[in-house]
């Protein structure tokens, strides 16, 4: 039990991105897993550790070294602990985030590992880059946060180079965690993001039409929330997430909570 919500805004009213750029530059994903000081190695190590542990699945399916000498943008990228991995493994990253203050975390984060790349302020809703900038765009975690996530998709598209793929995320509204959700009551993180959506496959399918291939894996199954206390976490982490884990995946598999998509232009 982490993540974000599956609620919309009280109000159902569409997110500005002034306000989608405020929530975020306030509320980085998962800080609250460190007590270090925000920015410092221990903090990234930290929320790294943290990071991986919940998205174990994460480093399986997306092989951050395969990208030597690619032209990698990150789209959304947070604090840019995925990003570095990239850089890491030989790619020429760029980041991008409405937040500064994500920005700034990002920046620091490459040159604390000695990684080269370039993070920028600018809404992927309207990117500043030409067509066919890029081999690959990653984008885990922020189609589903932005005022319009079809205008989003639709740039995304025109950065690519024809060939090019594009890896999201999306949250899967046929999941486990949602209907875990529904029968706890236990409020998720980020309950309060101005802009959240979940998909079905169908509409993750409809939002990527133009994309020549698309395939979607569900991921991201029950781990033990660190987050979360008392009772109802205890049997959640005693019972539930053994229990769920010890199904057979061939049968689990279409509920898993993040829709992993690999789309080529
Ligand atoms: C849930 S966080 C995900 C961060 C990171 N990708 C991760 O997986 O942890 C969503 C991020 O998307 C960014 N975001 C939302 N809408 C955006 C937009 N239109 N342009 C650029 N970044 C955006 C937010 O500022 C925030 O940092």
């Amino acid at each position: 039990m982490s993540d974000t919500s599956t609620a919309r805004r009280p109000s159902d009213a569409p997110a500005t991105l002034d306000e989608i750029r405020t929530y975020w530059d306030h509320f980085l994903h998962d800080q609250e897993m460190s007590k270090a000081e925000i920015g410092s190695n221990q903090w990234f190590t930290d929320l790294a550790a943290y990071r991986y542990d919940k998205l174990d699945y994460l480093p399986k399916v997306v092989d951050f070294q395969a990208y030597r000498g690619k032209q990698v943008l990150e789209v959304g990228c947070g604090i840019g602990l995925d990003l570095a991995r990239f850089a890491a493994g030989g790619a020429e990253v760029t980041g991008i985030d409405l937040s500064p203050r994500a920005v700034e975390l990002a920046q620091k984060h490459l040159a604390q590992q000695k990684a080269s790349g370039r993070v920028l302020m600018m809404n992927a809703e309207a990117m500043k880059f030409p067509d066919a900038s890029f081999d690959v765009v990653y984008a885990h975690g922020a189609v589903q946060y932005t005022m319009d996530p079809q205008r989003m998709a639709s740039e995304i598209y025109r950065v690519l180079k024809p060939g090019g793929q594009a890896i999201f995320m999306l949250y899967h509204r046929d999941s486990w965690l949602m209907a875990m959700t529904k029968v706890t009551k236990v409020g998720l993180e980020h309950v309060d993001a101005p802009a959240f959506r979940t998909f079905s496959q169908a509409e993750a399918r409809a939002l990527l039409k133009a994309f020549k291939q698309v395939k979607i894996v569900p991921e991201r199954f029950p781990v033990a929330t660190k987050l979360h206390r008392g009772w109802k976490a205890t049997l959640y982490n005693g019972v539930f997430v053994p229990g769920f884990n010890g199904l057979p995946r061939a049968i689990t598999r279409q509920w898993g909570w993040h829709l992993m998509i690999w789309a080529t232009k």
